[in-house]
């Protein structure tokens, strides 16, 4: 998916960033730098890509080719707004099996070990982490963190901001609703509403979330 692209410049500098640039250096692309907002970090590196400046320096009007590298959801929606012209990259680790039938939204990571089926859709910016599974007929919104581990079994929906925690799992057809927080380890068993933090096995709200 982005074997003719040469040089990719990331928006962030932090753990997550690394897994980004790891996945890309796997792809043979060169990442030609990073940009981060911690002052501390300028000037050093992030797996040999130079931290060249922070993010609010950046004019709205980027060139080249980009992938935002932070894990937090909400923060990549407000990046992904801040620069509406940018080329977003989808980065697919080489050994992350996608089916041909399935898609992909532009600025979307999928890492080492992940499995998505046929007929799987993602949208934009998602997170699909290490080993983690979206089966067949998944729809996964935009901004979606599916974490290390996670299965979602066939036909679950998960809408705009989901973040779906390490080693969770979602039972087919099942939906969880606008960015809520699925804990680590949790069974989604029925569906859960907007906004709401879930944890257990089955999952239940434990809290909603003012956002
Ligand atoms: C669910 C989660 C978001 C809760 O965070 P929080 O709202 O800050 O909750 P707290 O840590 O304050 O814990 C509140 C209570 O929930 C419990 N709890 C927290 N996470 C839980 C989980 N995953 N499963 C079951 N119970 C959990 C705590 O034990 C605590 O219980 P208590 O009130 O009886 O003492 C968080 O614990 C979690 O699971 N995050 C997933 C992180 C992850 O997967 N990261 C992957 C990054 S790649």
């Amino acid at each position: 998916m982005h074997s003719s692209v040469e040089n990719v410049f990331g928006i962030g500098a932090g753990g997550h960033a690394r897994v980004v640039i790891s996945a890309l250096q796997e792809a043979r692309v060169h990442v030609a730098g990073v940009y981060d907002d911690d002052p501390t970090k300028l000037r050093s590196e992030v797996l040999r890509a130079p931290v060249l400046g922070t993010i609010r320096e950046l004019s709205d009007a980027i060139d080249g080719h980009w992938v935002i590298a932070l894990g937090d959801n909400m923060t990549r929606r407000q990046i992904a707004a801040r620069f509406p012209s940018a080329d977003w990259l989808t980065v697919i680790h080489p050994k992350a099996y996608i089916h041909e039938s399935a898609s992909l939204g532009l600025g979307t990571v999928v890492f080492a070990g992940a499995v998505v089926q046929p007929g799987a859709r993602i949208g934009q910016h998602c997170i699909i982490n290490t080993g983690a599974t979206v089966d067949h007929d998944c729809v996964v919104g935009d901004f979606c963190h599916v974490g290390p581990g996670c299965n979602l079994g066939g036909g679950v929906t998960l809408a705009k901001g989901v973040f779906m925690g390490i080693g969770s799992v979602a039972i087919p057809c099942t939906s969880v609703g606008e960015w809520t927080i699925v804990g680590a380890g949790a069974a989604v068993v029925a569906d859960l509403p907007d906004r709401v933090v879930a944890v257990g096995v089955p999952a239940k709200v434990r809290r909603k979330l003012e956002i």
